[in-house]
């Protein structure tokens, strides 16, 4: 099934994202593909618990997907791979031979809950940045920059320099990135396992795609690639097998505001509505 906004911008399939790579996309028309695929740990989301009978399953399951996203992916076009630290290190052997890797990025995060006892908890996610042809390809580092903290936060002058300047106040990021997990207390939570932020989604889109160019999530769980496409002027096609996720996308993305005849909107939070109730005790 078939959803888009008015001018055709944003598209979202309902359905099962190997059929509908293969059948509803074309080939080499995709500028950037962030993929978020279940990483196999067991997670349950609405209607489905993320685990397959064995690794080798998972894994002949991701490399089908993997296989049809190269094949939509613009011949200068940019793939972002997330997957659990587990599975990473097969996947990136696969894409290895496929593209050409740029970058190991790790989504660092932190946790007031404890991890684990006995050994040291996982506080990362790791991403995949590969690109078709390393010769061309976007990359918009001015987009990006952040503050280069050291020599320039001092003012210190750079004497290894022939004429000797100040240190560069800016610079492109590296490759661990610190951004806090979506929590029930932000705006943008969404009800949803395994929800990615937006200032994460910002960063890969702002880096690697242009105004105007199309990104894909094959994995859309609450549409966090789309909305952010859309956010900054690109066009975005999501692809989401799970109906409640669905619902979120048509209303995160503005392109419904019913499903099946019921009210698409967003669930107060407790303590919103604690405060309901409290605004209608004020006007006894
Ligand atoms: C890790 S989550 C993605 C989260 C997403 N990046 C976000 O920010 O909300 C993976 C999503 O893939 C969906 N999914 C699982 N199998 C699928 C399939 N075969 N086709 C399409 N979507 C699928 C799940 O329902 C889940 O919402």
């Amino acid at each position: 099934m078939k959803y888009q906004d008015s001018n055709g911008h944003h598209i979202i399939f309902f359905g099962d994202s190997m059929k509908i790579l293969d059948q509803e996309i074309q080939d080499n028309t995709i500028d950037l593909i962030f993929a978020d695929p279940p990483y196999n740990i067991g997670k349950k989301y609405a209607n489905f618990v993320d685990k397959w009978p064995t690794q080798e399953d998972y894994l002949s399951w991701c490399y089908s997907w993997l296989k049809l996203c190269l094949k939509k992916l613009h011949p200068e076009g940019s793939i972002y791979l997330m997957a659990s630290t587990q599975t990473i290190p097969y996947l990136d052997i696969y894409l290895r031979q496929n593209i050409h890797i740029l970058s190991r990025i790790i989504w660092h995060y932190d946790s007031s809950g404890v991890q684990a006892k006995n050994y040291f908890g996982s506080l990362y996610e790791p991403i995949i940045y590969g690109v078709k042809n390393p010769k061309s390809y976007t990359f918009n580092r001015d987009d990006i920059k952040i503050e280069a903290k050291t020599g320039s936060k001092r003012k210190l002058i750079d004497y290894r320099k022939a004429i000797p300047k100040v240190y560069n106040s800016q610079k492109v990021p590296g490759n661990v990135w610190y951004f806090p997990r979506v929590r029930y207390g932000m705006e943008e939570y969404e009800k949803h396992p395994t929800q990615k932020p937006e200032i994460l989604l910002k960063h890969i889109i702002l880096a690697s795609s242009n105004v105007g160019d199309t990104i894909l999530d094959p994995f859309s769980g609450t549409f966090t690639t789309s909305a952010v496409s859309q956010k900054l002027g690109r066009k975005s096609i999501g692809i989401e097998i799970e109906e409640d996720y669905l619902k979120i996308g048509l209303r995160r993305l503005g392109i419904a505001t019913h499903y099946n005849g019921t009210l698409l909107q967003k669930p107060l939070k407790n303590y919103q509505k604690n405060n309901q109730q409290l605004e209608l005790f004020k006007d006894e």
